[in-house]
């Protein structure tokens, strides 16, 4: 067969490949309304992906949330090369290296100091996984091992891992391994969409908390953290919430002794506004997870930073006090060069600034689609915009994924919820293009599934 064609790497790739997060019969079937059409690419250049057969696709979910400044960008790739020739790979367990230093260094300043040291692994779940053991072990280490419980909000999604799935309330991910979960307490969500009329965002915020409270009057000295993902509930299709959830549940968990856990893997590096998603609380976490964009989407590099005074907790001559977790690739040379890279970007260019200007031009872009019978909720934070789409038909999503696919876009929508989180070198025009290609979606998902 002819490897310059997309139906060569479609036949191969599903003969040898296990594609995650996908039933494997819905590539298969390419008469059924089920189908999920499997895309080749063949390179990648800026916001675009580019097949073998010619076509291209505006990637506007940049890559599940990582690509922060476009495929095969030529900054990091040049950063890349260099550290290439220089150090790939050394263990860091007894060994260091200068990039780790570095973007520990400058991961800490971003936190004004507040979270003092990182620790390092490949995959968001992991992160999460390395929170939840550090706060559980803190309260050990402390002379408290009752304090061995997590709370986590409704709709949370932390992972996929079997620990963190524990902290992950979506049941299409968690109901199939339940018995191997040791499941945590889910409090309510703040998402304003739960909002009955007059209530406000920020009432909403309240009543969540209120019911936080209710649980740690009654069980928080059993309670080790809560884990959050702060202000954009990404995987309960992009649910916001106020920054007074936050900054209520920061002042309970102090109350009640009780770590918070912000989960910045899909929110942070500017993807809401500010650089941490947090930082809109005007809060700190005890533990933050980041992960996805903080490599500017190019290497699997995940971090947990913590505060002082946990990382104090784990000090002693005894090696059982230590935090004794560990992955092969933990601190991987070339994937923290690319965090480097993609700080620097962030300095060099103003993101956040330039940032405001494009979250403007998008919510310009969908605007129209207020008035539309069929949406709901059209919301924005920074560079996350989503809208609900009232229908009960099947497979909306997938219907709505191939018809953005033929019009040249990757619009994956999660549920009934379409949303677009593109990179943000995303330009003008293309952002229109974004735009375009979800109206054309919708009204040709709306009508087949009709
Ligand atoms: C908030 C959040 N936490 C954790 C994860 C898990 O990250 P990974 O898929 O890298 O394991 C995700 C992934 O989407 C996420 O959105």
């Amino acid at each position: 067969m002819d490897d310059s064609r997309n139906a060569n790497w479609l036949a191969r790739s599903q003969a040898a490949v296990w594609h995650p997060c996908t039933q494997m019969r819905h590539h298969a079937q390419t008469a059924s309304p089920s189908h999920l059409p499997l895309v080749p690419i063949a390179r990648g250049s800026g916001a675009w992906l580019y097949d073998f057969d010619g076509r291209r696709y505006l990637d506007g979910i940049s890559s599940w949330w990582t690509n922060l400044f476009g495929h095969a960008n030529p900054r990091i790739n040049a950063t890349l090369r260099e550290q290439l020739e220089t150090l790939e790979h050394v263990m860091l367990a007894g060994f260091t290296h200068q990039p780790v230093v570095e973007l520990s260094e400058r991961l800490s300043a971003l936190t004004g100091g507040s979270l003092g040291h990182a620790f390092y692994a490949s995959d968001g779940a992991s992160a999460t996984e390395i929170a939840l053991k550090m706060s559980f072990h803190y309260w050990r280490n402390v002379g408290r091992p009752e304090k061995a419980e997590f709370l986590c909000l409704a709709g949370s999604y932390h992972g996929e891992t079997v620990g963190a799935l524990a902290v992950t309330d979506v049941a299409i991910f968690k109901d199939a391994y339940a018995p191997l979960v040791r499941a945590a307490t889910v409090v309510a969500s703040p998402d304003f969409r739960l909002a009955e009329t007059g209530e406000t965002p920020a009432d909403i915020a309240h009543r969540a908390a209120a019911a936080l409270e209710a649980h740690l009057v009654q069980h928080g000295e059993h309670i080790a953290a809560l884990i959050v993902e702060p202000l954009v509930q990404g995987a309960a299709g992009m649910a916001m919430y106020d920054p007074e959830y936050l900054r209520l549940a920061r002042a309970l968990c102090d109350r009640y002794e009780v770590h918070l856990i912000c989960d910045e893997i899909a929110v942070g590096c500017g993807r809401t506004g500010t650089f941490f998603a947090h930082e809109q609380a005007e809060i700190r976490p005890d533990l933050m997870c980041l992960s996805k964009g903080i490599s500017g989407g190019y290497l699997p590099l995940s971090i947990v930073l913590s505060s002082d005074t946990i990382y104090e907790a784990f000090l002693d001559e005894s090696v059982a006090r230590a935090f004794l977790h560990s992955h092969s690739y933990t601190g991987n040379p070339l994937a923290c060069r690319a965090a480097l890279a993609t700080l620097d970007i962030f300095e060099q260019d103003d993101v956040l600034a330039v940032n405001r200007q494009k979250s403007a031009k998008i919510g310009a872009a969908l605007a129209p689609l207020a008035d539309h019978p069929q949406v709901r909720h059209l919301r924005q934070r920074g560079m996350i915009a989503a809208f609900d789409v009232e229908t009960d038909a099947p497979h909306f999503s997938r219907r709505f994924y191939r018809a953005a696919l033929d019009r040249e876009a990757l619009i994956r929508p999660i549920g009934n919820t379409v949303y677009l989180m593109p990179p943000y070198i995303v330009s003008d025009e293309e952002i229109g293009h974004l735009g375009s290609a979800i109206k054309g979606a919708l009204t040709e998902s709306m009508r087949t599934t009709s």
